[in-house]
């Protein structure tokens, strides 16, 4: 047997001390809402998650404690341990940090801790293991990025505006992203000696290691492309479509049981379940023990543009099981051709199939998935998000999915739905056979696969998220979501893609 060594406990700091004056907004950009929910509690949902964080301490801009005690209750978040105010610089709220994690430690105990940006959302679960791991052999670690850009260093003259003084050799050059971790005794250490500086002046907490206590190694920890900090208003948008390609897919379930527990007693209503995706979705979700309402034109009479028959369909599911859990959207119309050459049936039917019917079920479905805590699933289709010739109407009734999605998804967030979009690539259905012909063998995902990715975001806790499924890479890790080079390849697809 393996002697144990006593890894010391290793505390999460969360700065979130700053009002983010450069995003210009009137709360604090930490408590901006990004796909489904504000910037911190991302951040804090990822240290939760990190089997190498024992707690989490969160130190908020002043004034707003009570909205992260809020956001830590409501998620059920259970490693923060403390939450307090921020000090009036980044580096003010380090050191009230470092005496909150210094509380209750006994004499001579030291502590791992990881200073992280809360407006750093998307940091991966791979660079907190890697800072930790670091922090078995060093006493400070980075972590850092190469730089794209070539970075010169300037000078102001006057008047005449700046001029370049250097352009350092850009292939030593990284860009710092947080965390930024060390053993608390090294960075309290760092921190004492410069208090007797009266010049001190930091943005980050590796320079006062650095300049203070010269003779403590700095290592640097490989970040990440999608760990960027939001700061300018620029970065809200970016960190929006960041979000949506890294939330990838949702975890498969271990085995056929994990489904049968999950969906056995549940209600599933599925409208444009005749054939295809929907049907699918109905006959995968009843073998694992739900009751499944399929409901479509051509086998139930069910209109999904008819608010009626959606009301009569849920009511009908409601009255014979007692509960609505899921309810699932796929039905969907695609006509192609030039707008100006289109008749008015044909536009008003898209508009009602694909848009006002999802409205329609959405608005019926509420009072019943408020009940169950259930969820509503909607599709779309990679042209959301960039219309294309010939396509307007389904590309554009598609992307009004997704913004519906966000919204329902923070609407009824209050309530416990959750509200979802998967984005299935070109996928073998009578939908597509019917507007394109048959098209070569493998070149399209099965509507199977589809179904299931669907039932893994049913029992997902996903919300707000469009979700992309892809076919499956063989050479690709079994269920590897996220990750830049699967995100990249769904972007270059989506150019190409229907
Ligand atoms: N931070 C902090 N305490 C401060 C200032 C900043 O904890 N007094 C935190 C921010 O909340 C953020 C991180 O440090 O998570 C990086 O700060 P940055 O985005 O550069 O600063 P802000 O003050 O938030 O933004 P701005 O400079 O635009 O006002």
């Amino acid at each position: 047997m393996s002697e144990h060594i006593a890894t010391p406990r290793t505390t999460a700091v969360i700065l979130a001390g700053g009002t983010g004056q450069r995003v210009g907004l009137s709360i604090p950009k930490q408590l901006l809402k990004i796909a489904g929910k504000s910037v911190i509690e991302h951040t804090l949902t990822t240290f939760e998650h990190a089997d190498s964080i024992d707690d989490i301490i969160v130190l908020m801009a002043q004034g707003y404690v009570p909205d992260i005690e809020k956001i830590v209750a409501k998620a059920g978040l259970k490693k923060v341990v403390k939450v307090i105010e921020g000090g009036a610089t980044r580096n003010d709220t380090t050191e009230r940090a470092i005496a909150a994690v210094g509380e209750g430690l006994a004499e001579g105990e030291d502590r791992n801790v990881l200073f992280h940006d809360a407006v750093r959302p998307l940091l991966s679960q791979r660079v907190i293991d890697d800072c930790v791991r670091a922090l078995d052999r060093y006493q400070a670690v980075d972590v850092a990025i190469p730089s794209a850009d070539t970075i010169i260093v300037t000078r102001t003259h006057g008047d005449d505006g700046e001029f370049i003084t250097d352009v350092p050799d850009r292939s030593r050059l990284r860009r710092g992203q947080t965390p930024q971790a060390f053993k608390l005794s090294t960075i309290r250490r760092a921190y004492e000696v410069a208090a007797g500086d009266p010049n001190f002046q930091a943005t980050d907490d590796c320079s006062v290691v650095l300049k203070y206590l010269p003779d403590v190694p700095i290592h640097v920890v490989a970040g990440d492309e999608f760990n960027m900090k939001v700061t300018q208003p620029v970065d809200v948008f970016i960190a929006d479509k960041l979000f949506q390609l890294a939330s990838g897919a949702a975890p498969a379930q271990a085995g056929e049981d994990a489904y049968r527990d999950l969906f056995t007693g549940k209600t599933v209503v599925v409208f444009g379940g005749s054939y295809g995706i929907g049907k699918d979705i109905a006959d995968l979700a009843e073998r694992y023990g739900a009751t499944s309402f399929p409901l479509g034109r051509s086998t139930t009479g069910t209109h999904v543009e008819n608010p009626e028959h959606v009301d009569d369909a849920l009511s009908a599911a409601y009255a014979q099981t007692g509960r609505v859990d899921y309810v699932i959207n796929t039905a969907g119309v695609l006509r192609i051709g030039k707008l100006a050459e289109t008749d008015n049936a044909t536009v008003e039917e898209a508009l009602r199939v694909n848009y006002l019917a999802p409205v329609q079920i959405a608005r019926a479905s509420y009072k019943y998935l408020a009940e169950t805590r259930g969820q509503l699933l909607l599709y779309t289709s990679s042209s959301y998000t960039r219309g294309r010739a010939e396509y307007s109407l389904y590309s554009s009734t598609k992307a009004a999915m997704v913004n519906l999605t966000q919204a329902l998804s923070d609407e009824w967030a209050a309530d416990g739905i959750r509200v979802n979009c998967l984005n299935p690539e070109r996928t073998a259905t009578p939908m597509r056979v019917k507007a394109f012909g048959e098209e070569p063998a493998g070149t399209l995902l099965s509507s199977e696969a589809v179904a299931r990715a669907s039932l893994d975001v049913l029992v997902s806790d996903l919300t707000g998220h469009v979700i992309d499924v892809r076919q499956q890479d063989p050479t690709a890790p079994a269920h590897a979501a996220g990750g830049f080079e699967q995100a990249l390849a769904a972007v270059l697809d989506r150019q190409g893609g229907m």
